[in-house]
């Protein structure tokens, strides 16, 4: 039991299979916050997975594996599985930096496959948990402010890992075939079912703008947003909320070469709860004309007009700019921040230290 005084950390949780563009989120969302990376805590700890900046620790729930590499290959037990993962611990320590102490988190060395000595890390401003299992343990999901699942279908989660393993790691189509399938059944069983309990689900799909497109470069990605339950979070709409609109804005304003872009947005049902869904096909031509896009969207919680656009624009290399992924990742890390400085509001801390360091992204 803790009986702390400070307000802890708002934590967030990311949850996705391995390989779905989790660390490029990490990247848009620490970027959105302000803050360079602390370089000395890497330095101490060559092989931690953890990434630290003024406002915002990113933890790697891989710390977390209780058995390692060599034990889950005699036990045949794969990382999605709750059995090679510490949740008991994994709880204890985010609950402890939830109440503003600091821990000793484990450090999973990925490139050994074994645990290595523990790293110190202190309770920072915004806690990200980010892994396989944010949401699979409900004591670790009562303690979330908020959360995401990073749902990408097997078409296109197969052209991107295929994309990495193939031509930079050198592992052959049938090995990359192998390792999707061998992870299968514990992806379905024990990853999958959390999006039931995120705020938000991202889902990425083949386009629908090509018939019987099998390139998998042209992306449909819906963002779907929980519509209650959610503290501190509304969801974003077009136009009119709880309308459905589909809307093609390719033209005068917004250069579009084939397929052009379709978007949409509506009310829907998802597993229990109410959403309301955004979606996007298509890709941007000119990343600059997007402020015509973001000027139509209703509660996107930006401090400025054009702040969706400059955000994309300052990270324009960051994969997945010109479409659905990288926008919506934005739009997110907006609403963080947003969440961030009403929780900071209400506990009293929403001057100065809290709110500034924040807004200003520079
Ligand atoms: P994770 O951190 O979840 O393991 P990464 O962020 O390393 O995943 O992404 C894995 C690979 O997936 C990247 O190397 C890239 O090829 C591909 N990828 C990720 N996000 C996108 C995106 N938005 N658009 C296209 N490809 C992407
Ligand atoms: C990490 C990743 C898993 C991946 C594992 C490799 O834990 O998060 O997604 O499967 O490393 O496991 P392996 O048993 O192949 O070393």
């Amino acid at each position: 039991e803790f009986s702390c005084s400070s307000p802890g950390p708002v934590v967030v949780g990311l949850a996705a299979d391995s390989g779905c563009g989790k660390t490029t989120f990490m990247k848009r969302l620490t970027s959105v916050f302000g803050g360079a990376p602390k370089a000395d805590h890497n330095h101490q700890n060559p092989d931690s997975n953890t990434l630290i900046t003024d406002t915002t620790t990113v933890i790697c729930l891989d710390d977390y594996h209780l058995l390692d590499r060599k034990e889950r290959k005699e036990k045949g037990v794969t990382a999605l599985h709750p059995r090679a993962n510490n949740f008991d611990l994994m709880f204890e320590q985010i609950e402890a930096l939830k109440h503003g102490f600091p821990i000793e988190k484990p450090i999973y060395n990925h490139a050994t496959g074994l645990l290595d000595p523990p790293e110190l890390i202190h309770p920072p401003k915004i806690l990200v948990l980010e892994g396989l299992h944010p949401l699979y343990d409900s004591r670790v999901r009562d303690l979330l402010d908020f959360s995401i699942y990073l749902d990408i279908s097997n078409e296109v989660k197969f052209s991107w890992k295929i994309q990495r393993d193939m031509a930079e790691r050198g592992h052959s189509l049938e090995s990359v075939r192998a390792s999707i399938k061998a992870r299968k059944s514990d992806f379905d069983a024990y990853i999958e079912p959390q999006k039931q309990y995120a705020s938000v689900v991202m889902e990425v799909l083949p386009t629908q703008l090509i018939p019987d497109d099998t390139e998998r470069k042209v992306l449909r990605v819906r963002l779907i947003m929980k519509e209650s339950g959610v503290k501190n979070f509304q969801p974003i709409y077009i136009f009119d909320e709880g309308s459905t609109i589909s809307w093609v804005p390719c033209g005068r304003k917004l250069t579009c070469s084939y397929p052009g872009i379709k978007f949409f947005c509506g009310p829907e049902a998802y597993f229990e709860n109410e959403v309301t869904v955004l979606e996007m096909d298509g890709e941007f031509d000119k990343l600059e004309e997007l402020v015509y896009v973001e000027g139509h969207l209703c509660n996107v919680s930006t401090k400025f007009y054009g702040e969706v656009t400059q955000q994309m624009l300052k990270n324009c290399d960051f994969e997945g700019s010109n479409n659905g992924t990288g926008f919506f990742q934005t739009l997110i890390a907006l609403k963080i921040r947003d969440l961030y400085e009403q929780v900071a509001m209400s506990n009293g801390v929403g001057d100065g230290v809290g709110v500034g360091s924040l807004a200003s992204t520079k």
